[in-house]
């Protein structure tokens, strides 16, 4: 067993950090109040390699592995959540779903400047009355022979107006329930396809959520990924991976929590002394520390397996489930350790205690989570 990181990956992290201090922390506290899309720091991210971390570098990736990636995206989330999910979707929902799953053609045409990150991606997977019940996709994708005609709505899409390129879930044949979903590239400029308005979120804030129509949008037949019926499966496996990447974002979220109570509790005096000397405090540290150090774990492990080919759904899942509890638990912890002051913006721990409720909901709600690992403990 190898608990250190390579020199590549300390590289990576590192890149991450610089790169989180001195392009996301400023403006950060702006871009959440006026929900203002991180366009130019995504941007750069791309130039960095960040949009496409795992892509093959022939598809204008960086080939990089996915502990590289759960590194990058601790990092950047523990600065800027809002900016880390745009990355996180379209790296690991829309660019791995490609990859792995698309042709040679929907490889060059779509892949390609979306690893770049000269483009952005969306995942269209929940609608009004299918979140957790993804099977009851209500949005129709009927077959035309030579393409499909897209009617329905999505709900909560993240990057839904910064996407150029939608990965869309629709139902084609109703008689054969989720078997009958496939999943199609669905370019946003396609006549009939609406964005709607922008969600107003508790988190988050600076990313962009939006529900998406489809009225009579034509699809080419050459736009579906995989066989006719493979689109329920496809988000599935998609979301698996996703899972690691959400995890890691909540694991940023409550590493960034702890590092700035940290640093208060070294500051701060209360009674005489440093309120680090205080049990009361030094205790809710210790927590917070322990705690993000299990889930770090999870999320390396889950990256570790998914790297060596192994089955990673049952850990990609307990990542998920227990950063995302992690990280709303110490967020809180941090806005009580900062007192009054955790109550206002520009300490940002009220931020990240915002930030953190999403990854309790989004890619599978922690009671998702606890279906998945359940059903897959229950095997033993
Ligand atoms: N990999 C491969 N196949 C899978 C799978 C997986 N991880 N999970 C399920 N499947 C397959 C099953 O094997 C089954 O296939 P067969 O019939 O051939 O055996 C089929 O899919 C249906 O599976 P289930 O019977 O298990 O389906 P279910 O209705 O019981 O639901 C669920 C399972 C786990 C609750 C699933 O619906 C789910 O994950 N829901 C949550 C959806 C979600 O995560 N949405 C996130 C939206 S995207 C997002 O949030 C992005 C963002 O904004 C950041």
């Amino acid at each position: 067993m190898q608990f250190e990181l390579t020199e590549e990956h300390l590289a990576v992290q590192q890149a991450a950090r610089d790169f989180a201090q001195t392009e996301l922390l400023p403006g950060v506290i702006e871009r959440d109040e006026h929900q203002k899309f991180p366009a130019e720091q995504v941007k750069k991210l791309g130039e960095l390699g960040f949009m496409g971390m795992m892509v093959d570098p022939k598809y204008g990736g960086s080939g990089m592995d996915t502990i590289s990636y759960v590194l990058a995206m601790e990092e950047i989330s523990k600065v800027d959540a809002s900016c880390s999910v745009v990355m996180s979707v379209n790296n690991s929902l829309v660019c791995w779903g490609l990859e792995t799953f698309g042709n040679e053609e929907q490889k060059q045409k779509y892949l390609v400047p979306l690893a770049k990150g000269e483009i952005i991606g969306a995942f269209l997977l929940s609608e009004p009355e299918a979140g957790s019940d993804a099977t009851s996709q209500r949005t129709t994708a009927e077959d035309k022979g030579d393409h499909y005609l897209l009617n329905g709505t999505k709900n909560w899409i993240t990057n839904g107006n910064s996407a150029s390129v939608y990965l869309v879930m629709a139902q084609t044949d109703a008689a054969k329930g989720h078997k009958g979903i496939n999943a199609l590239i669905v370019e946003k400029n396609s006549p009939g396809v609406t964005v709607g308005k922008k969600e107003d979120k508790l988190g988050i804030r600076g990313s962009d959520t939006h529900s998406i129509m489809f009225q009579d949008v034509k699809v080419p037949k050459e736009n579906r990924i995989g066989e006719d019926g493979f689109g329920f499966k496809f988000a599935m496996k998609t979301l698996t991976g996703g899972r690691i990447g959400i995890a890691a974002q909540a694991l940023g979220i409550a590493s960034g929590a702890y590092e700035l109570s940290l640093k208060y509790s070294k500051e701060r005096k209360a009674f005489g002394t440093e309120i680090m000397n205080h049990q009361a405090i030094a205790f809710k540290l210790a927590d917070m520390a322990t705690e993000i150090e299990a889930a770090r774990l999870l999320c390396l492990k889950a990256a570790w397996l998914k790297d060596q080919h192994l089955d990673y759904g049952r850990a990609s899942s307990m990542a998920k489930l227990f950063s995302s509890e992690t990280a709303m638990k110490t967020a809180v912890e941090a806005v009580q350790i900062h007192g009054g002051y955790g109550y206002v913006k520009e300490y940002h721990v009220e931020r990240l205690m915002r930030d953190a409720k999403i990854t309790q909901i989004y890619e599978g709600t922690s009671e998702v989570q606890r279906v998945v690992i359940s059903r897959d403990v229950l095997k033993d």
